[in-house]
């Protein structure tokens, strides 16, 4: 008798666990992308990352060209604007909710914003952008690429 209690509470708690988990991280997309579309956006990923390190530095020396060059570069390499075919964008469409194309969207709009704030050598504005430029990249790895990257913690908006 007592033993089925137990079953049963720590049925109930791995039930609340795994609903919890579930709330907190999206199911990961990386799985479901096609070996196309994963290398895409892994290239995309790494040019990124070069792009904000050398953001992160011509920010603080005030080199403001040289972020302008940057941010336009990660605006530009867009993942749906890039040539996919037909095929490609539904298979992307399909890998991926609606949630991570409107933050990769938000993300590169960012970028777009930041390259504008250097253009107007507004240095507090570049750094307000950088900041919440990286909490999209926290955002959108904690949520949906957690397979991967299960030590980034996710946070509310
Ligand atoms: C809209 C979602 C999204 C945003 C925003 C995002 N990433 Fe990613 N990132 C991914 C996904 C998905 C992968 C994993 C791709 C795979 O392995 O299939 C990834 C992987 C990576 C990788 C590993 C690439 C490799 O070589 O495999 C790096 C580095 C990276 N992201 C950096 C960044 C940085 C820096 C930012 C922000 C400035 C950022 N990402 C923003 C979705 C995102």
């Amino acid at each position: 008798m007592k033993a089925i209690t137990i079953n049963r509470l720590l049925g109930a708690f791995l039930l609340c666990l795994a609903v919890s988990t579930t709330s907190l991280a999206a199911e990961p997309v990386t799985p479901k992308l096609t070996d196309k579309l994963r290398h895409l956006l892994q290239e995309e990923m790494r040019a990124v990352q070069e792009g904000m390190a050398s953001i992160h530095s011509a920010i603080v020396m005030g080199q403001h060209e040289s972020v302008v060059e940057n941010a336009q570069q990660i605006h530009d390499s867009f993942i749906l604007q890039q040539e996919l075919t037909e095929q490609d964008r539904e298979d992307l469409m399909s890998a991926v909710p609606k949630g991570f194309i409107k933050l990769d969207k938000e993300f590169h709009k960012l970028a777009a914003s930041l390259a504008e704030a250097s253009r107007d050598q507004d240095t507090k504005e570049q750094h307000k952008l950088f900041s919440k430029m990286t909490g999209n990249c926290i955002q959108c790895h904690s949520k949906y690429v957690s397979d991967r990257f299960p030590g980034v913690k996710t946070f509310k908006d």
